[in-house]
């Protein structure tokens, strides 16, 4: 089975789906895997390093389009590249399917298949192949360091002989994988942590890293069997914003984590409950690119109200882009091991398995 992989629009993605590493697990399997030049050079892996554990490095981007079963990408290529992609032909990677439509009904039109990651269940046997998680993980460590960058102020706190500094308040909106992470790096660097989220499954995980839940009073769990998040009501959004706005006073950084699948992100921090934050306060939303848990956010700009910046980029994993990669990768080869027939050698689209169904957009 021949694997390859095409250089991103490195503008946007800095992340590579094929690290060194993994090529070695591919070509261990039998696989022929082939990579365009410069493929990581961005990332300080030169072609040597791919060609070293038996990659093919070809120039021409079209030749390895054509000479493939399989393309492994972060997101969908440009035009003019997936016009290159012809029937039978399989591509994964996360494709957004919300958002990107039309360019994924032509494909599917021209017979292409199209595994898009995020939608894996999220059962055991999918959790080496989880994205959403692996990435997430590192997007909360990743905002909280951005965000204590931008605090002018010390995190821990510290005693001498000129005074006390008190340790900076932190509070995380949404304790999903990306907000437990960020309860977990805040600690460590010495803050004081709150969190709140729908989910009471998240009361216990967000204690067990020392962090101080805040309970929304009298609301119902608002969990999904899949253990996502429910929308809120009317009832659960008016309690929420009544016990924010109090706690928002006292608080220095917020990092916001707060998604509902396949539905623009909830705003939870309304401008009333900014006005009441102090100034030199930051806040760091990771759900910018879903729309934003903020009144103000806008992606890829730091937005000042009052002197509380309110910041959200396109894509915090491109400042991590090595470890961010490095996790990608093999989750996409796991992935890739569960949909190959070792027998046939070739891609086997069993629809009865959960991982492939889901993920195959149809
Ligand atoms: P996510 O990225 O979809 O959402 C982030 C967090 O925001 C969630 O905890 C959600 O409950 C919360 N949220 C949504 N609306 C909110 C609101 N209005 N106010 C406050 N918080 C709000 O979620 P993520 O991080 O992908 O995790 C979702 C679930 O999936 C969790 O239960 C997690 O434990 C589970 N999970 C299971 C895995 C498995 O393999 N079994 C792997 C990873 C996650």
């Amino acid at each position: 089975m021949k694997i390859v992989s095409i250089s991103e629009d490195k503008k946007f993605e800095k992340r590579i789906a094929v690290t060194p590493d993994v090529a070695k697990k591919y070509i261990n399997l039998g696989f022929e895997l082939s990579l365009p030049e410069n493929y990581g050079a961005h990332l300080g892996i030169n072609d040597n390093v791919f060609k070293d554990v038996g990659v093919i490095i070809l120039k021409d981007e079209k030749e390895l389009i054509n000479n493939s079963d399989l393309i492994i990408q972060l997101g969908l290529l440009a035009d003019e590249k997936l016009s290159l992609i012809k029937e039978g032909q399989s591509i994964v990677g996360i494709f957004n399917p919300y958002n990107n439509k039309e360019k994924i009904e032509n494909l599917i039109k021209k017979k292409i298949n199209l595994f898009s990651l995020e939608l894996l269940p999220r059962i055991t046997r999918a959790q080496s192949m989880d994205i959403l998680s692996s990435q997430a993980n590192l997007a909360g460590y990743k905002a909280v360091i951005e965000s204590f960058a931008k605090f002018e102020k010390a995190i821990p706190m510290m005693m001498t002989a000129a005074g006390t500094i008190p340790a900076a308040k932190v509070l995380v909106v949404g304790a999903g994988v990306a907000g437990l992470q960020a309860i977990a790096t805040a600690k460590r660097m010495g803050a004081i942590v709150f969190a709140t989220d729908v989910r009471m499954t998240s009361k216990e995980q967000v204690e067990s890293l020392g962090g101080k839940f805040l309970t929304v009073e009298g609301a119902e769990n608002l969990e999904t069997e899949g253990g996502y998040a429910k929308e809120a009501s009317e009832d659960f959004k008016k309690k929420q914003e009544e016990l924010l706005s109090e706690t928002l006073k006292k608080i220095d950084i917020v990092i916001c984590t707060a998604l509902i699948p396949g539905k623009k992100a909830p705003v939870i921090i309304k401008e009333n409950m900014i006005n009441v934050m102090q100034a030199g306060s930051v806040i760091y939303d990771l759900a910018a690119i879903q729309g934003g848990n903020t009144a103000f956010t806008e992606v890829d700009k730091i937005i000042d109200k009052g002197g509380v910046r309110i910041i959200g980029e396109t894509n915090i994993l491109n400042k991590l882009p090595i470890s961010a990669s490095s996790l990608y990768a093999k989750n996409v080869f796991n992935f890739v091991v569960n949909l190959y027939d070792k027998e046939n050698k070739k891609i086997n689209i069993n629809l009865e398995d959960e991982i492939i169904e889901k993920t195959l957009i149809k």
